[in-house]
């Protein structure tokens, strides 16, 4: 995730923070698999955080990809893993859509492509299915007896990029995300989907934002008399100016949006609203989609504080370093800042808690909470005695309106447990 060479002066100065916040996105990815691998000692991949043996699931490439043209950025197939439904889950369908943060730039995308979010060549043959995809019920109390789907992300633009946006010169690279999420799906129609009786899509920070892209599309696929919802984790990405005051995530989400044409995926009413390249962000578009949606996400979401709020391009001087990758390193003044960031989420949401749309808005300072302990179990956070699974299985069985909303940090013992 590198700078690309632009004409001006003006993109110059876009592509460096921008660079600097893909490469600070690669380490913290990097970071993270490393430290859930580490901290399992096993040999398992990034996904895995639960010892259960029997969740280890492998990887099967797309069959129908030669024919639909759905190709990783390097032109590989792409993948999915697959565990069936069992019991009374046999006929209900839980999809994950992975995450990965997004490639903005030709030579960012040029780096992804050799690696296993940008090549099925370089992904792991199995991987763990923790969280919400555990097929242990004490771990997973709802969803563990259901057929349960992880779409491998290996397209760099939330599974939205378009091939007329492809170069006809020597670039190679591929932009099919959107052709992955329908021939993926396709696949999984024809795998039994398309008799489910009960669906949720899923999915985590860039596969967050897939989510409610595509969860619309999710619902139109499937049985009208089934039940269907989406779920997104860690995807509400903010479009708030860095405490420089530049508009780095909105350049960035600007970049990501021009280079594969994923205008074309986005909200259909946003874009003949708005700028298109602004309708990649949820807030401009989740109140519109039809189909119920629930949004987990901290107010100090781990990802968006290093990235939006404080990227290192607005911490020349380095009274960041420590804060903004570990909240109880923040001053008295910076905790005032963060506040202020967990104001602008919740005015961001205002439209959508207006309609009864389902929150968990923590205080935790994590990132993707679904696919680990913090779904479910003692070590989970909670809001009013509740983790997510339990907020998630009330709005998703019994139709409530679920507006989980944590008082601000530091007030949730719960929290200590995570971050
Ligand atoms: C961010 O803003 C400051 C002033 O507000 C400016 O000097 C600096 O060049 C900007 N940084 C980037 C990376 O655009
Ligand atoms: C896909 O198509 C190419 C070109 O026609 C062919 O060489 C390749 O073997 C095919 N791959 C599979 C898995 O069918
Ligand atoms: C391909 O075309 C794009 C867009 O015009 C350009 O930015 C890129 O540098 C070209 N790549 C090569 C290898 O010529
Ligand atoms: C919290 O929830 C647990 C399990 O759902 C329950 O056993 C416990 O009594 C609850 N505690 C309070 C204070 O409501």
């Amino acid at each position: 995730m590198l700078i690309n060479h632009h004409r001006t002066v003006r993109w110059r100065k876009w592509n460096r923070a921008v660079a600097v916040v893909s490469v600070f996105a690669v380490l913290l990815v990097l970071g993270l698999s490393l430290f859930l691998i580490l901290r399992n000692n096993t040999r398992r991949p990034a996904l895995s955080t639960s010892d259960t043996p029997s969740d280890l699931v492998p990887l099967t490439l797309l069959r129908n990809a030669n024919l639909t043209g759905a190709f990783c950025l390097d032109g590989s197939f792409p993948g999915y893993h697959f565990q069936k439904g069992f019991g009374s889950g046999s006929r209900n369908w839980l999809l994950h859509l992975q995450g990965g943060a997004w490639c903005n730039s030709i030579a960012s995308c040029s780096e992804r492509k050799a690696t296993n979010l940008g090549s099925s060549k370089y992904m792991e043959q199995e991987v763990n299915f923790p969280g919400i995809l555990s097929s242990d019920p004490s771990q997973n109390p709802d969803f563990f007896s259901w057929n349960k789907v992880v779409i491998r992300y290996c397209d760099g633009a939330s599974f939205a990029g378009r091939p007329e946006s492809e170069f006809d010169n020597s670039t190679q690279l591929f932009f099919r995300g959107q052709l992955i999420w329908e021939a993926a799906t396709d696949e999984l129609l024809s795998l039994g989907m398309s008799n489910a009786r009960q669906a949720l899509l899923t999915g985590c920070s860039a596969g967050g934002l897939a989510t409610l892209i595509h969860c619309d599309d999710f619902r139109d696929i499937l049985p009208k008399n089934a039940k269907v919802k989406c779920l997104s984790d860690a995807g509400f990405f903010l479009n708030e100016n860095d405490i420089a005051g530049n508009h780095t995530i909105e350049s960035f989400f600007h970049d990501v949006v021009e280079l594969q044409g994923v205008s074309k995926s986005l909200n259909k009413d946003c874009v003949a609203k708005k700028d298109p390249l602004k309708c990649f962000f949820p807030q401009e578009f989740t109140s519109s989609i039809t189909t119920p949606v629930f949004l987990v996400n901290s107010a100090y979401d781990s990802w968006q504080i290093p990235n939006i709020l404080v990227p290192l391009s607005s911490d020349l001087g380095g009274d960041w370093s420590k804060c903004r990758l570990n909240i109880h390193s923040c001053s008295p003044r910076q905790i005032g800042i963060l506040q202020g960031f967990r104001n602008s989420l919740l005015k961001a949401l205002s439209d959508f808690l207006q309609i009864n749309g389902g929150v968990f808005i923590n205080s935790c300072f994590v990132h993707c909470q679904t696919l680990a302990e913090t779904w479910h179990g003692p070590a989970a956070p909670k809001i009013n005695n509740k983790s997510i699974a339990e907020s998630v299985g009330d709005w998703y069985f019994n139709d409530k309106i679920v507006q989980q909303i944590d008082c601000p940090y530091p007030c949730n013992p719960t929290c200590d447990r995570v971050s």
